[in-house]
C-alpha cells in the first residue's frame, strides 16, 4: 500500500522516481518499462488528487561511461550530451510526462553530492583507508574476495578487475542494526516481499564498510571529493543522491519538506541492493528519513532469451512506437506480466493483446455504442428513466466494484490486475449489448425508453472505462473521451468526484470518429493472403453446379477456443431445429464472446472433416482482404435455418 499519511504536511503529495539510466548506451525496452510504469502511477495519483512529482534522469559518471566515450572517440561529456537526448526525446514519444529530470552532471546535483559527502566526513561516517578488492565495470560494483566464487562478477558473469588503491569508505557496518530495525518496523519499504526477504538475509550476513571513491589515477570522470582532489566519488554514491536533488535537498527546503520521503523508488530487481542497503544507510547517516517504498519489478526477456547487444535482440522503444503506437506498447507492457515478476516480450504477444483486448473488446464496444447512438438518437447521449432492469443493475454494480478493485490494486502496485479488472468490466459491457439487444428494440417505437436507458448505460460505462484506462493509455483515452463528446479535460477529472455512475450528461453530442484501435495483421499473414489475391480467377460454373450447394443461416449458440491453436474456434450452431458443431479458423479476428448470438452463413451440405479431433460439420462463410476477415451475416433478422437462394 502506498502510505497515505504523507510527510509532516497536511497536503496530499506523492513523489515517485525511476532509476537514472546509464548513458553509455541508448534506451531499450527495460528503461521504457520502468518509466512507463512510473508514469502510470503518477497519472493515477494526479487524478486521485495528489500533488505529484515524478522524477527520472540519467546517470552520467563512472568508469563504464568513461570507457564508452573512449571507444567512441568522444569526451565523456560529449558522449553524455549526445546520449541524454535519446532519453529526453523518447519519453514524450511514449506519452510519458515527468516533472523532474536529473542529470548527474548538473551543477545542482554536484553541489548536493559534495555537500553530503562533506557532512558525513565531518561527522566521522566517512574515513580514509585502502581498498583492495574487485570491481565490475559493467555493473559498477565493488566485490570482496569472499563474495566471488571465481574471477567473474556474481551479477553479470563478466570478467572482473582487481584493484588496490587508497580511498574513502562509508561506515555502512555501523548502521546494520538500525537498518534491520527500520525494515522490521516498515515491512512495506521493500517490495515485493521476496525481495525484502533477500535483502534482510543479506544484511544479517553482515554489512561491511563501503568503498565510495576511486583515485583519479584510475578514473577521472566523476564528482570530485570536495576536500581531496585526488579522488572522485563512486558512481553509485553519486547516483543515488539524485533522488534528493530532484526535490530540492539543500536548495529548496520547502519543496524538500513537502515531497520527501519519496513514496516509491521504482527500480528493476537488478539494483535493489543499492537502493535499499547502501541508500538507506547513507540516508540514516545523514539523518534523512528513508523512502517509503522501494519496489523492484521483474526482468524482460525477448522471445524467451536474455536481451543483449551480441544477440542482436535488443528491443528499441522508438521502433515500437513507430510500429504499434505508444499506447498499445504501454498497454502491452503493463498488462502482460504481473508487476514484480519477469516477463517475456514478443511481437506476436503484443499483436494478440492489441487485437483481442484493444481492437475487439474495447474498440468494438466504443464503435458499436457510437453507431447505435448515431442511428437511434441522432448522435445525442440519450436520456434515462428510472426503470432499472436486472441487466442494468448488474452492470452498474459491476462498474462500482470495478472502480473499487482498481483503486485497491493500483495502490498495491498490482498494476496488471487493475487492468485485468477493467477488461472484465469491458467484456461484461459488451455482453450487456448482446443481452439487451438494442438493435431489436430499435425497430419498435414503443421500446424507445428501454433503448434509451440501454444506450445511456453503455455510454456511461464507456465514460468510466475511459477514465480508468487514462493512466495507461492517455492519448487513446483522450480520443475516446472526444468521441463521447465530453467537453471537460480528461486530465482534470477527479477519481473522488467523477467516478460515480450517472454523471454523463444526456443530450451531449457524440462525435464518432476513426477506429481507435485498428487490428494489426501479422506480416507473414499479409503475404500469404496477397498470394491468394494474386491467384487467377476461378472458372465459371453452371447454375446447376451452384445449386448443388446448400447454404443456410445458422445462429451461433456457443463458442469456445480450441486449446493449443492460434486460429480455431469451435462453434455450436443452431440451424432450424438442428444443432451442429463446426470448427472455424477465425479466432484471430473474432473472440468467442463476440461471435455468440450472431447469425451467420454456412455451407450446410459440406462433407464433415475432423480438425484437432473435433468433427466440423459444415463451414461458415467469411470475406477476406489483405487486412481483415469478416463474417457474412444478414441484413435483417430472419430465422435460423433459412435457406439461401
Ligand atoms: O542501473 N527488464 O542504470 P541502467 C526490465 N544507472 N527492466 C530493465 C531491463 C530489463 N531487461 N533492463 C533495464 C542503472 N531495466 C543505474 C541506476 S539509480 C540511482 C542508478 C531497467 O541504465 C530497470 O529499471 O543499467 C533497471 O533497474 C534499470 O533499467 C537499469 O538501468
Ligand atoms: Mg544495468
Amino acid at each position: 500500500m502506498i502510505n497515505m499519511n504523507k510527510k509532516e504536511s497536511k497536503e496530499k503529495t506523492f513523489y515517485i522516481t525511476t532509476p537514472i539510466y546509464y548513458v553509455n548506451d541508448v534506451p531499450h525496452i527495460g528503461h521504457a518499462y520502468t518509466t512507463i510504469a512510473a508514469d502510470v502511477l503518477a497519472r493515477y495519483k494526479k487524478l486521485s488528487g495528489y500533488d505529484v512529482i515524478f522524477s527520472t534522469g540519467t546517470d552520467e559518471h563512472g568508469q563504464k561511461i568513461a570507457q564508452s566515450a573512449e571507444k567512441a572517440n568522444l569526451t565523456p561529456q560529449q558522449l553524455t550530451d549526445n546520449v541524454v537526448l535519446k532519453f529526453e526525446k523518447l519519453w514524450p514519444l511514449l506519452n510519458i510526462e515527468y516533472d523532474e529530470f536529473v542529470r548527474t552532471t548538473q551543477e545542482r546535483h554536484i553541489r548536493v553530492v559534495q555537500k553530503l559527502f562533506e557532512k558525513l566526513y565531518q561527522q566521522g561516517d566517512i574515513y580514509k583507508g585502502e581498498y583492495e578488492g574487485w570491481y565490475c565495470v559493467p555493473c559498477e560494483t565493488f566485490w570482496t574476495e569472499t563474495q566471488l566464487t571465481d574471477n567473474t562478477c556474481p551479477t553479470c558473469g563478466r570478467k572482473i578487475e582487481k584493484i588496490k588503491e587508497e580511498g574513502y569508505f562509508f561506515k555502512m557496518s555501523k548502521y546494520e542494526e538500525q537498518l534491520l530495525s527500520f525494515i522490521e518496523k516498515n515491512p512495506k519499504c521493500i517490495q515485493p516481499k521476496v525481495r525484502k526477504n533477500e535483502i534482510v538475509s543479506f544484511i544479517k550476513s553482515g554489512l561491511k564498510d563501503q568503498s565510495i571513491t576511486r583515485t583519479k589515477k584510475s578514473l577521472q570522470w566523476g564528482i570530485d571529493v570536495p576536500f581531496d582532489s585526488n579522488h572522485v566519488i563512486y558512481v553509485w554514491y553519486d547516483a543515488l543522491i539524485n533522488y534528493l536533488t530532484a526535490v530540492g535537498y539543500n536548495s529548496d527546503e520547502e519543496k524538500f519538506k513537502k515531497y520527501w520521503p519519496a513514496d516509491i523508488h521504482l527500480v528493476g530487481k537488478d539494483i535493489i541492493r543499492f537502493h535499499t542497503i547502501i541508500w538507506f544507510t547513507m540516508l540514516m547517516a545523514a539523518g534523512i528519513e528513508p523512502p517509503r517504498m522501494v519496489f523492484a519489478h521483474g526482468w524482460w526477456t525477448i522471445e524467451g532469451e536474455k536481451m543483449s547487444k551480441s544477440k542482436g535482440n535488443v528491443v528499441d522503444p522508438y521502433k515500437m512506437v513507430e510500429e504499434f503506437g505508444a499506447d498499445v506498447f504501454r498497454y502491452f507492457l503493463m498488462r502482460e506480466v504481473s508487476f514484480g515478476q519477469d516477463g517475456n516480450f514478443s511481437k506476436d504477444l503484443l499483436i494478440k493483446r492489441n487485437n483481442y483486448d484493444l481492437a475487439n473488446d474495447l474498440g468494438n464496444l466504443v464503435s458499436r455504442t457510437m453507431a447505435m447512438i448515431s442511428q437511434y438518437f441522432d448522435k445525442k447521449i440519450p436520456y434515462t428513466t428510472n426503470e432499472i432492469e436486472k441487466y442494468d443493475y448488474e452492470l452498474m454494480e459491476l462498474a462500482n466494484n470495478t472502480i473499487k478493485t482498481y483503486n485497491k490494486k493500483i495502490n498495491d502496485l498490482s498494476i496488471n490486475v487493475a487492468l485485468e479488472t477493467v477488461w472484465q468490466f469491458i467484456r461484461r459491457t459488451n455482453k450487456y449489448i448482446d443481452q439487451t439487444k438494442p438493435w431489436i428494440l430499435g425497430k419498435d417505437e414503443s421500446k424507445k425508453d428501454r433503448l434509451s436507458n440501454i444506450l445511456y448505460n453503455l455510454s456511461e460505462s464507456i465514460r468510466l472505462i475511459t477514465i480508468l484506462i487514462y493512466p495507461f493509455m492517455p492519448v487513446k483515452a483522450k480520443e475516446i473521451w472526444g468521441q463521447l463528446g465530453i467537453k471537460t479535460d480528461l486530465e482534470k477529472v477527479s477519481f473522488q468526484k467523477n467516478m460515480i455512475w450517472g454523471q454523463l450528461k444526456p443530450e451531449t453530442l457524440v462525435k464518432p470518429g476513426k477506429v481507435i484501435f485498428p487490428r494489426i495483421e501479422k506480416k507473414e499473414k499479409i503475404e500469404e493472403k496477397s498470394k491468394v489475391k494474386d491467384k487467377p480467377q476461378k472458372e465459371r460454373v453452371s447454375y446447376e453446379d451452384f445449386q448443388k450447394l446448400d447454404l443456410r443461416i445458422a445462429k451461433v449458440i456457443s463458442a469456445e477456443e480450441v486449446k493449443g491453436t492460434d486460429r480455431l474456434l469451435k462453434l455450436n450452431l443452431k440451424i432450424g431445429e438442428e444443432e451442429r458443431t463446426i470448427v472455424a479458423g477465425i479466432k484471430e479476428h473474432y473472440s468467442a464472446e463476440e461471435i455468440i448470438g450472431k447469425k451467420i452463413v454456412v455451407v450446410y451440405n459440406l462433407q464433415p472433416v475432423k480438425l484437432r479431433g473435433i468433427e466440423s460439420n459444415g463451414m461458415l462463410l467469411a470475406a477476406a482482404d489483405n487486412e481483415k476477415v469478416v463474417l457474412l451475416t444478414i441484413d435483417k433478422d430472419i430465422s435460423e435455418g433459412s435457406i439461401i437462394r
